[in-house]
């Protein structure tokens, strides 16, 4: 492997030092203490792992941290209600809905009804806008584990070409729509690809910062990436089970390979995975402080 590894478990440690040191600080100097309610409906394992984390991280830095586990068969008004309670409750600074929700509730309306100043995820309109139009509040959590990847692994984002693998209304459309902002670590050419992109490769191969977030293993080949290229894989694939029962994951990135051809690359497990919730939490903290905006500290947002 030649490339150089980009570790998300160290550089998410690293922030969230500096997260723990802020929260201490508002406890002794405001008595505040920054307040997260995680809502999940149903029992699908995979969302409960990730709540799970995402509970445990809040707790480990000393939030006020509320869980609620809501039956498969809710209503989508008994629902409402309950963000309602949630939007009005002064403990609580960051709403967070577990998505996907069961068919019969409409993601939508759930996601309209949080309030945008404890819209930790930045899934509301008013967020999406604010970020489009170059006034943020807060940063979708994937797309700004990303920039800080990039950001703390040293790499000049200003200028470089920067190709995004995948439209999703998560991670390619915000993370496009952060780096080719006109603000400090932005200031990128930005290209999204697609399932109906012509010929892909064209695109990856002359990118210096290769995004992928497609939801297939093996969509990048070592041969659709330009050498030296800085590679961020946000995909995670189940590809079966060991023989303990432990799930074997894989990224989008056929990796081992493109390690040979990439001048840096973050793992799967162990890249932007570690860094998604980090960046939950810095939200979290934000709305506490009620943080007007991010204009102009996009590059230092973990300290703002
Ligand atoms: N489901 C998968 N990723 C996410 C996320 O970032 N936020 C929420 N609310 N649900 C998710």
């Amino acid at each position: 492997m030649t490339a150089k590894l980009i570790n998300g478990k160290e550089i998410a440690q690293q922030i969230r030092e500096e997260i723990r040191a802020e929260v201490a600080r508002l406890q002794r100097e405001k008595s505040l203490t920054p307040g997260l309610v995680t809502i999940i409906v149903g029992e699908d394992p995979a969302s409960q792992s990730y709540v799970r984390g995402k509970q445990k991280a809040a707790n480990d830095l000393g939030f006020y941290s509320v869980q609620e586990n809501l039956p498969t068969n809710i209503s989508e008004k008994e629902l409402l209600a309950l963000v309602d309670k949630y939007n009005k409750d002064k403990k609580i600074h960051g709403i967070l809905v577990q998505l996907p929700l069961p068919k019969h509730l409409n993601e939508d309306k759930v996601i309209f009804a949080v309030s945008p100043d404890k819209d930790v995820d930045a899934f509301h309109p008013v967020n999406v806008g604010r970020l489009v139009t170059g006034n943020p509040l807060f940063l979708p959590c994937t797309p700004a584990a990303i920039q800080q990847l990039l950001l703390r692994s040293g790499v000049k984002i200003e200028g470089a070409e920067v190709v995004v693998v995948g439209r999703s209304n998560i991670v390619g459309k915000p993370i496009a729509n952060i780096l080719l902002q006109k603000a400090a670590g932005a200031n990128a050419t930005v290209t999204i690809c697609h399932t109906r992109t012509k010929d892909i490769s064209r695109h990856t191969k002359r990118a210096e910062i290769l995004i992928v977030a497609a939801g297939k293993p093996k969509t990048i080949t070592a041969d659709m990436v330009k050498p030296g290229a800085v590679v961020i894989d946000v995909g995670i694939n189940e590809i079966g089970k060991t023989t303990e029962g432990k799930r074997i994951l894989v990224g989008d990135v056929d990796f081992a390979p493109v390690s040979e051809v990439a001048g840096a690359i973050t793992p799967v497990p162990g890249g932007v995975g570690p860094m998604t919730i980090t960046m939950l939490m810095l939200n979290t903290l934000r709305a506490a402080k009620k943080v007007k905006s991010l204009k102009g500290k996009v590059k230092n947002c973990s300290k703002s």
